[in-house]
C-alpha cells in the first residue's frame, strides 16, 4: 500500500465521523464551476473539483446510469476516500450529485460495485422499494499505520431512493480480513443459474470468488490467477462477466484485473482473461495477460451492472498511478475514459476483446469534413483553430509506415505511427507539451506489437482538451493517453513514406461540449 502510505498523516488528521448526507454543498459548488478551465475535458466525465480516481458502483437503475467514483473532496491529490456520484440518462451528459458515501469508523471507502437487489434478498427493501446495494472496501488507516495486515474489509450500504441517500449496514464489515494486506475492490453481480450473488475480490496476486444469497453473508468458493497473467504489481479492481462471441453461438466469461505497476507501457494497466465460470470457479487456457488498452491512461476500469439491453459498458479512470497526483490541473484532477462498449471476437482460436465508444456518442458530432479518398503522395495537412474536441476517423491502405500527428506552432506534437514492417504501433507523447511533472509521463515512446492482416487499417482518434483516445481495427488496439499541450494543437497531419498510401472514408467531426 505504499501509494497510500504518504497520506497516513493526513488521514489521521481527518475526522472519520459520518457527515450528514443531506448537505447540498456539492450541488452549490457544482453550479459555480463552469468546466471551462484549461485542460478541462469537454465530453469526458471529470468531477466539478478536487481529486478523483477509480469508477465505482457502475449500475443502471430506473432509467439512470450511476457513476460513483473514488473521491477526495478536500484536495487535488489522493486523500481519505469517499464515493463521489454523478448520474446520466444517456451515458453522454452527466449530472453531478452530492457525495454518496463518507468514511466512517470502519475506514475510508475504497473501490467497489453496486447492484439492484430486485428480489430484496438483502431485506433492505421497504414498502416495495427495490434497494440499490453498494459493496465496497473499508480501508482502516489506523490499522495500516499500526503495521497490521488486516486493515481492508468489505462493507455494504443501501439506497431506497435510487442513489440519493445511503444507509450503511449495521452488520458491517460483511467480509473480515484474516491478514491479507491487499484485499479489496469487490465486484458483485447476480448469477442467474446458481441464484446467487457472486463477488470477485482481489487479494494481492490473485482473485478470490465468493457467493452469497443475501449480500450479507459470503462464502469463499475459489481462487484464480496466482500462476496466470501478469504479476508485475498488485492486482486491483476485478470484474467478471459473460459475453457472446460475435458471429457465432458461443458465450465466454471475461475476467478483468487491473494491475499497478507492471502495465506494458509502464505503471498502471488492465489485463483480461477469457474463459469459463461455472458459478464457483473461473478457468481459462490463457496463460499470458491480454490488455484492454496499450496507452498509459486507462486504469481500474470496470463494467455496468444491469444495463437495459445487456450491453457491456466499460469506463476506466483516465490516469496512471505513476503520475496521477502530478498532472498540471488545479481545480480538479483527472477524468474518466469515454464509456465503451465491449465485445468479444474469436480469430484463429484466440478470443480477444474489442471496445469502441458507445453508438450514442455520435450525437455529439458536428461534421466538418468528409472525403472518400486522399492519395498520400505528400503529407496530408489539416489546419484548425484547435483540434480539441474532435473525432477523426479513416481507413488507411498502407504500403509503408503511416504517421498521424497533432502539433502546434510551438513545436509541441503527439504522433501515432503504424509500422507494418516492424509490426508495431507507436505512440509518441515525449514532445506533446507539459511532460516534466513526472519522469515516466513523457519518457519513452509507447509501443505495441501489431500484425497487419491486410493492408487496410481503420483508425479513429478522439481528442478532448487533455486526452487522446485512439481506436485501431474496430477497437482491437487502443491507446488512451492524457496530454497537456501548452497551446492547443492546430495542425493535423497524415504522413506516409515514399511509397505513399491511400486514405479512405476520411471524416472529421467537432464534438459538442456536454457541460454547457
Ligand atoms: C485502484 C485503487 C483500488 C483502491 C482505490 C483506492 O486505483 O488502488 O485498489 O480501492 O484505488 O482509492
Amino acid at each position: 500500500m505504499f501509494k497510500y502510505g504518504c497520506l497516513i498523516a493526513l488521514a489521521l488528521l481527518f475526522s472519520c465521523k459520518e457527515k450528514e448526507n443531506t448537505s447540498n454543498t456539492t450541488e452549490q459548488e457544482t453550479a459555480s464551476i463552469a468546466y471551462t478551465e484549461k485542460f478541462r475535458p469537454q465530453f469526458h466525465f471529470s468531477p466539478p473539483e478536487k481529486w478523483m480516481n477509480d469508477p465505482n458502483g457502475l449500475v443502471f437503475h430506473e432509467g439512470v446510469y450511476h457513476l460513483f467514483y473514488q473521491y477526495y473532496p478536500d484536495d487535488i491529490v489522493w486523500g481519505p476516500m469517499h464515493w463521489g456520484h454523478a448520474v446520466s440518462k444517456d451515458m453522454i451528459r452527466w449530472e453531478n450529485k452530492p457525495i454518496a458515501l463518507y468514511p466512517d469508523e470502519l475506514g475510508l471507502i475504497f473501490s467497489g460495485s453496486a447492484v439492484v437487489d430486485r428480489n430484496n434478498t438483502s431485506g433492505f427493501g421497504e414498502e416495495g422499494k427495490v434497494p440499490l446495494v453498494a459493496i465496497y472496501t473499508y480501508h482502516l488507516m489506523e490499522g495500516e499505520k499500526a503495521g497490521r495486515n488486516d486493515f481492508q474489509t468489505q462493507g455494504i450500504a443501501y439506497s431506497l431512493d435510487n442513489g440519493d441517500s445511503w444507509t450503511k449496514y449495521e452488520g458491517n464489515p460483511v467480509i473480515g480480513n484474516d491478514g491479507i494486506k491487499d484485499f479489496r475492490d469487490p465486484k458483485v453481480f447476480w448469477h442467474e443459474p446458481s441464484q446467487n450473488w457472486i463477488m470477485a475480490l482481489v487479494a494481492g496476486d490473485h482473485v478470490k470468488f465468493y457467493e452469497s444469497d443475501n449480500l450479507k453473508e459470503w462464502e469463499l468458493t475459489s481462487e484464480f490467477g496466482k500462476d496466470k497473467g501478469a504479476h508485475g504489481g498488485v492486482w486491483e479492481c476485478p470484474d467478471l462477466f459473460k459475453l457472446p462471441v460475435t458471429g457465432n453461438e458461443e458465450e465466454k466469461w471475461v475476467l478483468l484485473v487491473s494491475m499497478n505497476p507492471g502495465a506494458p507501457n509502464g505503471g498502471s494497466g488492465t489485463q483480461y482473461f477469457v474463459g469459463e465460470f461455472d458459478g464457483t470457479s473461473f478457468t481459462t487456457d490463457q496463460e499470458d495477460a491480454k490488455w484492454i488498452d496499450y496507452g498509459m491512461d486507462n486504469y481500474a476500469g470496470v463494467t455496468y451492472n444491469n444495463t437495459p439491453n445487456g450491453e457491456r459498458i466499460f469506463i476506466g479512470w483516465m490516469s496512471n498511478w505513476n503520475y496521477a497526483r502530478n498532472t498540471p490541473t488545479e481545480v480538479w484532477r483527472s477524468s474518466m475514459t469515454l464509456p465503451r462498449n465491449i465485445s468479444l471476437h474469436k480469430k484463429g482460436g484466440e478470443y480477444n476483446l474489442q471496445s469502441l465508444p458507445l453508438e450514442q456518442f455520435s450525437s455529439l458530432q458536428k461534421m466538418q469534413k468528409q472525403m472518400d479518398s486522399i492519395v498520400l503522395n505528400e503529407t496530408y495537412t489539416l489546419e484548425a483553430d484547435t483540434f480539441n474536441n474532435t473525432d477523426i476517423s479513416f481507413t488507411a491502405n498502407l504500403n509503408e509506415p503511416l504517421e498521424v500527428s497533432y502539433s502546434n506552432a510551438s513545436g509541441e506534437k503527439v504522433s501515432f505511427t503504424i509500422n507494418p514492417e516492424e509490426h508495431k504501433l507507436l505512440l509518441d507523447r515525449t514532445q506533446s507539451g507539459i511532460v516534466d511533472f513526472e519522469e515516466s509521463f513523457g519518457q519513452r515512446v509507447q509501443e505495441q506489437p501489431f500484425t497487419l492482416e491486410d493492408r487496410e487499417v481503420d483508425i479513429r482518434l478522439i481528442m478532448d482538451a487533455s486526452s487522446l483516445e485512439i481506436f485501431i481495427e474496430e477497437g482491437s488496439y487502443i491507446f488512451t493517453n492524457q496530454l497537456f499541450p501548452k497551446e492547443e494543437y492546430t495542425t493535423f497531419e497524415i504522413k506516409a513514406g515514399d511509397a505513399g498510401g491511400v486514405v479512405r472514408q476520411f471524416t472529421y467531426h467537432k464534438i459538442t461540449s456536454i457541460w454547457n
